[in-house]
């Protein structure tokens, strides 16, 4: 039902006061090229049946506030509501990026210290808060390595980056935008990267390389100190897609076993919510060389106070100002309140999710590497793929259940693949839930397929042509 259905002829939601100026003909106003022809026909509506429609509408939807929401690689977590009220208190919601520097002296000092205790998480120097997304924290990284070849006179050589079968789909699109050829190294049996087709792979063309460490298979790759001096003594760089940092926090530094570069996803392990369709915030952290390379501008403090630099050989600004300067706010009171020991256990807890639904869950599914797994892991499908159901059937039963369908089919490396994360912040009840509906699909597989391949049933819409969807939404109503 579309809020115009609902509309009534004259219906109103408000009543204003009657003009007591004398009013200016609206043509006297606005040019008459401008003026609308015909009426706009907005929906006529009070307020209460506005507010219940939208309401109404709200919890059609899923999210992590209605329930559980394993979305590997994602990072559903929930994030704590204080860090939405501090971003939204008024010194940091209304300073205007323009403002003078003596004037913004707090918004400046919490990124200054927002970088040092990335910094500090990653292992490296110096941060660039300026990125919007993971995906544009890699194409600055990236940047940043070309830039570094250029001045050690080596671009022109040194044009491919080498990433594993296992990435995710970002890190080849963003080293294709930067201008380098992606070169895909293939995977292990263990799901690292094969280390012997890596030592063929390199030489003086390669530029560097990019590694998610836990990988997307939620595993941790065992030779990473090996992998990082083949690269090194090639002459190429690291980098580290750490969109997803719940397994590391206070454990591992990636700058501690050969990262040159990182990129964070405030908007996944700092408590803003991935994939809400709000700002992001992918901040980089780089190693000591590479500092002068950052965008412009990075924040200093000299002097007893804080201002905005220019890194000596910048690669300019990536994006305007500073960057998305409330999701900073939420990662930095998210990493205040926490502290180091608070850090730690959000990755220890989120580990410990993640093996405990796993262990649960591995009679019934098969499971293609079986280790321990850090803060996610991938089972495949294939064994009810066999008895004619596939994962999409399987992530379309979960919705039945109330929960999120885990990723699928993701990474590819994985014949029908389910990665799930968990997240530290649910219980052992909400997993203990959702491990006996994983176990009821799987046991439905064998007994009634038919129900399984008709999912969902109890959703407000049922099943939909996804491509269609994504291919031609309809996104407006022609009136
Ligand atoms: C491993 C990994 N790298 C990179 C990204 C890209 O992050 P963003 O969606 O913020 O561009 C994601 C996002 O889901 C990811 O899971």
């Amino acid at each position: 039902m579309l809020l115009l259905d609902l509309s009534v002829p004259g219906r109103q939601g408000y009543a204003l006061p009657k003009l007591d100026v004398e009013e200016t003909p609206i043509e006297e106003l606005i040019p008459e090229t401008y003026l609308r022809k015909s009426e706009l026909g907005l929906p006529e509506l009070t307020e209460p049946e506005v507010v219940r429609y939208f309401t109404q509408l709200s919890r059609k939807n899923h999210g992590v506030d209605v329930g559980f929401y394993p979305l590997g690689s994602c990072t559903m977590k929930y994030n704590p509501r204080v860090n939405e009220n501090i971003a939204a208190m008024p010194g940091f919601s209304r300073i205007h990026p323009r403002q003078p520097e003596n004037t913004v002296q707090g918004a400046l000092q919490l990124m200054y210290e927002l970088d040092r205790y990335l910094a500090e998480i990653a292992g490296l120097a110096k941060t660039s808060l300026q990125p919007a997304a993971g995906a544009h924290g890699e194409l600055t990284g990236l940047l940043i390595i070309k830039a570094y070849h250029e001045f050690n006179g080596e671009a022109e050589q040194r044009r491919e980056i080498i990433i594993p079968d296992s990435a995710h789909g970002t890190n080849p699109a963003s080293a294709q935008m930067a201008g380098f050829i992606a070169r895909e190294i293939s995977s292990d049996p263990r799901g690292g990267v094969d280390v012997e087709a890596l030592r063929a792979m390199v030489g003086p063309q390669t530029a560097g390389l990019m590694l998610t460490n836990p990988n997307t298979l939620g595993l941790f790759d065992e030779n990473i100190e090996t992998i990082a001096k083949i690269i090194h003594d090639a002459g190429g760089l690291l980098y580290y897609d750490g969109a997803n940092a719940n397994a590391i926090l206070g454990i591992v530094r990636p700058g501690d076993t050969g990262f040159d570069i990182v990129h964070f996803n405030l908007h996944k392990t700092f408590s803003t919510p991935h994939g809400g369709g709000g700002p992001g915030s992918g901040p980089i952290v780089v190693s000591n060389k590479l500092v002068d390379f950052l965008p412009d501008p990075i924040v200093e403090y000299t002097d007893g106070r804080y201002h905005l630099a220019r890194p000596k050989h910048s690669i300019g600004p990536v994006k305007a100002f500073y960057g998305n300067f409330g999701v900073m706010v939420k990662a930095y009171a998210y990493i205040r309140h926490l502290g180091a020991e608070g850090l730690r256990a959000v990755s220890e807890n989120a580990v410990l999710n993640a093996n405990y639904v796993l262990n649960q869950l591995k009679q019934d599914y098969h499971l293609p590497y079986d280790r321990l797994c850090m803060h996610e892991f991938v089972l495949s499908g294939k064994w009810q793929k066999e008895l004619g159901v596939s994962t999409l059937d399987i992530a379309k039963r979960l919705l039945d259940y109330g929960v999120h369908a885990p990723t699928i089919y993701f990474p590819l490396i994985v014949e029908e693949a389910i990665m799930v994360e968990p997240t530290e912040t649910e219980s052992k009840a909400t997993l203990d839930a959702f491990i006996e509906a994983m176990q009821n699909i799987a046991e439905e597989v064998r007994t009634n397929p038919e129900r399984i391949k008709s999912a969902p049933c109890q959703t407000p819409v049922k099943r939909l042509d996804e491509t269609k969807a994504a291919r031609s939404p309809v996104l407006t109503r022609k009136l």
